[in-house]
């Protein structure tokens, strides 16, 4: 019997993937240039209805005609030139699925190249990282909804379900399934940024501050653990309290705190600020967080200049959070407590996924993906990184409204939100008195206020235009263009 499924690139993820798929009854065929990896595959497929093959020719010919493959295999140049080795074995018809995290120029480059030569192309965002692509990953489906219907049971078989519901899902035509997929990133890299600082404040300030040490840690791990029972309910909150729980085996302090300061990225980050300033959109907490990555690489010049600038001492500012509650403590002082940084934590939340939702509304208006945020909001509730509790708000909100340009128009977001924000002000405030670099923060919280000040000081910045190079201006009184020759006189 022919497989059903193909999978090129037995990484990590993809041989995941295709156990993934096995298990759910189809059969599959994988493929890796690495003699090790195919040998792992038949090991952990077994029991499978699995297959490796040993060279393309021979993987292509064990699967059905009207071929279904994917790959899952890192983003770049490898796709092209594993897509050149693959199309001489193809016929016209076949389908081929990628996976992986492409930069969505090329995904719509590469549709119209293998359009006009008659296969067809699927880019698909997967997000859920090694447990997800086997037990249920959050599947975003980008090209032609016919080529999708091919595969469909399949996917859907391999996604997580919510509810009983697949997150697996067509969220737009052409390159939309990769948009999708590094919005999703974006949000993910913003949600981590807020995070780390609140970690960074808490474990500076909070309660028995002692950094480094386990016990700090450990209590640090119980006040995200405690926060994951409620409104904040989230993957990377979750993993923040295992994290923090994990003890150094050499040292006997905790992991984390061993673990040196710079943070990697692939691009998927950076990609999302760069798409959204050519949307003319503001994802202010995702470039913050953009930001913070790239200053954390440059360790060597932050111990110079930590060295050249006076060192910050949280206990020099004597600024201690407590667990007091947020009346109280709102009555003595600007410090926040635990409890209002998670509100704090909560609203940020909410304001990087209304970033990243008006990102996509916009994309979907000015790249003709046709997206389905209510689908897109869905789908992400599961398998996914960025999955979290408030996710079930905002596909109410779209469901509602789905032309909504911002989650903060919706009248439930407005109430949260405008009840939240001092909570985000006062954690900002924090963040600053103790000397913290609270940047994704700040930008959360500026975001907010700016996006809800009815007038902003753009006129002056109108009439600067205006006097240097004669760029013009409106007037609040009466409609038409103006220049003022004579700003001098
Ligand atoms: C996911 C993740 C996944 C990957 C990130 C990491 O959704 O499963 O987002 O795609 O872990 O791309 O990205 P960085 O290496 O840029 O942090």
């Amino acid at each position: 019997m022919t497989s059903q499924f193909g999978m090129i690139g037995l990484g990590t993820m993809g041989r995941n993937f295709l156990l993934n798929v096995a298990e759910h009854g189809f059969k599959c065929a994988g493929f890796d240039i690495d003699a090790a990896k195919r040998d792992l595959l038949m090991a952990e497929g077994a029991t499978l209805p699995i297959e490796a093959a040993d060279d393309l020719a021979g993987f292509v010919s064990r699967l059905a005609a009207r071929r279904s493959i994917m790959l899952l295999v890192p983003a770049g140049p490898i796709v092209d030139s594993v897509i050149a080795d693959l199309v001489p074995h193809l016929e016209p018809g076949d389908l081929i699925i990628d996976g992986g995290n492409s930069h969505f120029p090329d995904t719509e480059r590469r549709q119209a190249e293998l359009a006009a030569r008659g296969f067809e192309f699927l880019g698909v965002g997967v997000s859920g990282g090694e447990e997800g692509a086997r037990h249920g990953a959050s599947i975003m489906i980008g090209g032609s909804p016919d080529a999708y219907e091919r595969v469909r049971p399949i996917l859907e078989s391999a996604s997580a379900k919510v509810d009983g519901e697949p997150c697996a899902a067509h969220v737009g035509l052409g390159s939309a399934g990769h948009f999708v997929k590094m919005v999703h990133n974006g949000i993910e890299y913003a949600m981590m940024q807020l995070i780390a600082e609140i970690y960074d404040l808490l474990r500076v300030t909070g309660p028995n501050a002692d950094s480094g040490s386990v016990v700090a840690d450990r209590d640090l791990a119980n006040v995200f653990a405690e926060w994951n029972t409620g409104e904040l309910n989230s993957f990377l909150i979750e993993i923040t309290a295992t994290v923090l729980r994990k003890t150094d085996g050499e040292t006997g302090n905790s992991l984390v705190s061993m673990i040196l300061d710079t943070a990697g990225q692939k691009g998927t980050g950076k990609w999302t600020s760069q798409a959204a300033m050519d949307l003319g959109i503001p994802v202010p907490t995702i470039d913050a967080a953009v930001t913070i990555r790239q200053i954390s690489a440059q360790k060597q010049q932050r111990v110079t200049l930590a060295n050249a600038f006076a060192k910050r001492s949280s206990r020099d500012h004597k600024f201690v959070i407590d667990n007091a509650e947020h009346e109280e403590k709102a009555a003595a002082g600007p410090a926040a407590s635990i409890g209002e940084i998670g509100t704090a934590l909560h609203a940020a939340f909410l304001l990087a996924y209304a970033q990243g939702f008006a990102m996509l509304r916009a994309a979907s208006d000015e790249r003709g993906y046709e997206l389905d945020l209510v689908e897109i909001a869905k789908i992400w509730r599961g398998g996914c990184i960025i999955r979290a509790a408030m996710l079930e708000d905002i596909r109410a909100a779209y469901a509602k409204e789905p032309g909504l340009a911002n989650l903060l128009l919706d009248q439930h977001f407005t109430n949260v939100l405008s009840k939240n924000t001092d909570a985000v002000r006062r954690t900002s405030l924090t963040l600053t008195a103790a000397g913290l670099p609270g940047m994704a923060f700040a930008a959360t919280l500026n975001y907010l206020i700016a996006c809800a000040t009815e007038r902003l000081p753009a006129n002056l910045i109108q009439a600067q235009r205006d006097l240097f190079g004669a760029h013009t201006y409106q007037r609040t009184d009466r409609v038409g263009t103006f220049h003022t020759p004579d700003w001098a006189s």
